[in-house]
């Protein structure tokens, strides 16, 4: 995922688009938090999607950050719904590397950290027909203007090395395609992911506005609210953002002693009495933080005991902490990755299950446009 720095400015928009980016965001954390209490109460009221693209191995940015949630979600009850994002990944580039096999990696990972594909549908996006189908009455829906300025694609734009491509301006539409044709009403992402959680209210809006109802009163699409998690930002062992490309990460299918090393080479500071302060040690914080996280301990807690111990005392603990957690995923992955026929089995179930769903719904949505021939 990428993060991008909301604008502080007001971003006047015409058509229900946020007045102000700033409120938007203190809104949507609001939103959320009220969510959350409400999930606890009543899951059945919820239905979840959320997803990844398929670049590569998933790794402990993604477990902590997200996945550890989702399995949170999934075990409170909800309908959940796990999205391979694999036509995310062609916009911007030639080659996709070896996508097939990411896509399969990351449904061992989903399984190995407790995603259970009897509770949570597991499906890749390219595959449901009816789905994609959404994106043409969609795309009726949006003007040019909103899709060019939304901060997220401007984002991946400025970091792409390829001009602007028809799929990469519209993607957030296709994004909206995702969520609305199961009609989840709770996407855990992100914050960069806002801007298309807001374009997809403004859709299932429009839509009904401009195309009606399939039963006049009830409209076809939910409102998707973003439910955003309170996860703390792990940072690579350089104390750079972790991701693949800097080479900073570790992955979850790594080994015990892969992670020791990679560990070892991590970035600390020359005081050797360790303290938990982001702001001013945010390397050291961040190896205590993976620790906490690994352990469920309070990272002041954990550097308190390190004390004197400096950076190799640190390190010791972090490799000791993250190991003994991973050890069951790790050992579950290793075995769902040796049945490969098995992870094609609950992707085609998966994906069977989706196109069910997206077929009822595209028939509604034919039935509001009057198509339905
Ligand atoms: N854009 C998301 C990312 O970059 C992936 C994604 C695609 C997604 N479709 C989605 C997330 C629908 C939530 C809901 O990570």
């Amino acid at each position: 995922m990428t993060s991008v720095d909301l604008p502080t400015s007001a971003v006047e928009a015409d058509d229900g688009l946020a007045s102000s980016i700033d409120g938007s965001l203190r809104a949507s954390l609001k939103r959320s938090e009220q969510i959350e209490a409400d999930l606890e109460v009543h899951p059945e009221r919820y239905r979840m999607l959320t997803g990844d693209r398929p670049t590569g191995k998933l790794h402990l940015g993604h477990y902590f950050g997200s996945l550890a949630n989702r399995v949170r979600l999934q075990n409170l009850g909800l309908d959940s719904w796990v999205l391979i994002a694999d036509y995310q990944v062609i916009y911007d580039r030639d080659g996709v590397g070896d996508l097939k096999a990411n896509v399969f990696s990351a449904i061992a990972d989903y399984l190995a950290v407790g995603i259970d594909p009897q509770r949570s549908t597991i499906f890749a996006h390219s595959a449901i027909a009816p789905l994609n189908q959404l994106l043409l009455p969609f795309l009726s829906l949006v003007t040019d203007s909103e899709l060019r300025r939304n901060p997220t694609v401007k984002d991946e734009l400025a970091n792409s090395d390829r001009p602007m491509s028809g799929l990469m301006l519209t993607f957030p539409v296709h994004q909206a395609a995702d969520i609305l044709f199961c009609k989840a009403n709770v996407v855990p992402v992100g914050k960069d992911q806002l801007p298309h959680l807001e374009l997809t209210r403004l859709i299932a809006r429009r839509f009904d506005e401009r195309y009606g109802r399939a039963e006049k009163d009830r409209p076809i699409f939910p409102f998707a609210d973003a439910l955003l998690s309170s996860a703390p930002n792990i940072l690579g062992l350089d104390g750079n953002k972790m991701s693949k490309s800097r080479g900073n990460v570790i992955e979850l299918g790594m080994t015990a002693q892969q992670t020791a090393k990679l560990i070892k080479k991590a970035k600390t500071d020359s005081d050797r009495h360790i303290t938990f302060d982001p702001q001013n040690r945010p390397e050291v914080s961040n190896l205590l933080m993976l620790a906490g996280l690994a352990t469920g301990e309070d990272p002041v807690q954990i550097a308190e005991e390190i004390g004197d111990g400096g950076g190799g005392g640190l390190k010791k603990l972090v490799t000791e902490a993250l190991n003994e957690h991973l050890a069951p995923i790790r050992e579950r992955r290793a075995e769902l990755v040796a049945d490969q026929g098995y992870l094609v089995e609950v992707l085609r179930d998966g994906n069977a299950k989706a196109d069910e769903v997206a077929t009822q719904t595209l028939s509604e949505v034919r039935k509001a446009m009057q198509m339905d021939y």
